[in-house]
């Protein structure tokens, strides 16, 4: 069983900010990537579509079978994850508590800025995993549309990039927050153009630190991590077009990326 790969998904390549910690953190593990990049952007998707789109892509992580699944998505973590998480005999792991963790062991003045999709915010999610930690801070959240399809298309430092920052972390700035959740997974490969803008004042929390080492915990605590690994696999799979994430991917995570498989499961 420990030998089985951890299934990891997102809607595009969003999710490679987790995978980039996986390989740094948990380079024994196989993985599967899944980036069910024919729905991309999960952000002005209805929670019924988004159910439609998790339960689908755990149906493909069946066929293998995985051993766990990260659901390496701010979107799916907020809004179907909880819905979902006993149905399935592996242990998923999203990323919004441990972020909610590393943002409050973060903050020195409690004013908490949360940045995600805004499906994600509409749910609320950050909020109330924050305030449950700390129900005296105060946050502050802001869908951020513009940001996906920017690193979807590799955009990380141009100057529509640098306008889409200042038009949304400006107003967090106003409201003075010592701390920002990039609560997509996408956003973390903005951050050195976000942690321009706000300047070191300002913790940025990539949500890919906290969800590895609650993956790392789990895998050990149930006997199911991978000590040794000669030849560690790891497939890419795409529900849409695999060249633009074979391309972009690679960008964003180098030569881990050989290959991208094109699959259907609608
Ligand atoms: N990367 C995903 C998230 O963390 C999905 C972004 C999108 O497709 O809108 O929310």
């Amino acid at each position: 069983m420990n030998k089985q790969p951890v299934g990891v998904l997102d809607s595009g390549v969003g999710g490679l900010t987790v995978v980039k910690t996986m390989l740094a953190e948990l380079p024994n593990e196989d993985f599967i990537y899944f980036g069910d990049t024919a729905h991309l952007p999960y952000g002005n998707k209805t929670p019924e579509q988004l159910m439609t789109y998790a339960r689908s892509i755990m149906a493909f992580f069946g066929r293998f079978p995985v051993k766990a699944v990260v659901v390496a998505c701010g979107t799916h973590s907020s809004v179907t994850l909880q819905h979902i998480i006993n149905d399935y005999p592996v242990p998923m792991l999203g990323v919004v508590k441990g972020a909610a963790r590393s943002a409050v062991a973060a903050t020195s003045n409690g004013r908490i800025g949360v940045v995600a999709t805004q499906a994600t915010v509409n749910s609320g999610t950050f909020t109330r995993e924050i305030k449950a930690l700390c129900s005296d801070c105060t946050v502050v959240e802001m869908a951020c549309p513009k940001f996906v399809p920017l690193v979807e298309a590799g955009k990380l430092d141009d100057s529509d990039t640098r306008g889409a920052v200042k038009e949304y972390i400006g107003p967090l700035m106003d409201q003075g927050i010592d701390t920002l959740v990039l609560g997509c997974t996408h956003y973390p490969f903005l951050a050195p153009v976000i942690a321009e803008f706000t300047g070191s004042q300002v913790t940025l929390v990539d949500p890919s630190h906290a969800t590895v080492d609650e993956l790392k915990q789990v895998l050990l605590n149930r006997a199911l991590a991978r000590e040794v690994n000669e030849n560690p696999q790891r497939q890419f799979y795409v529900s849409g077009n695999q060249e633009s994430f074979f391309t972009v991917g690679k960008l964003l995570i180098g030569d881990v990326i050989q290959k991208v498989e094109q699959v259907c499961l609608d």
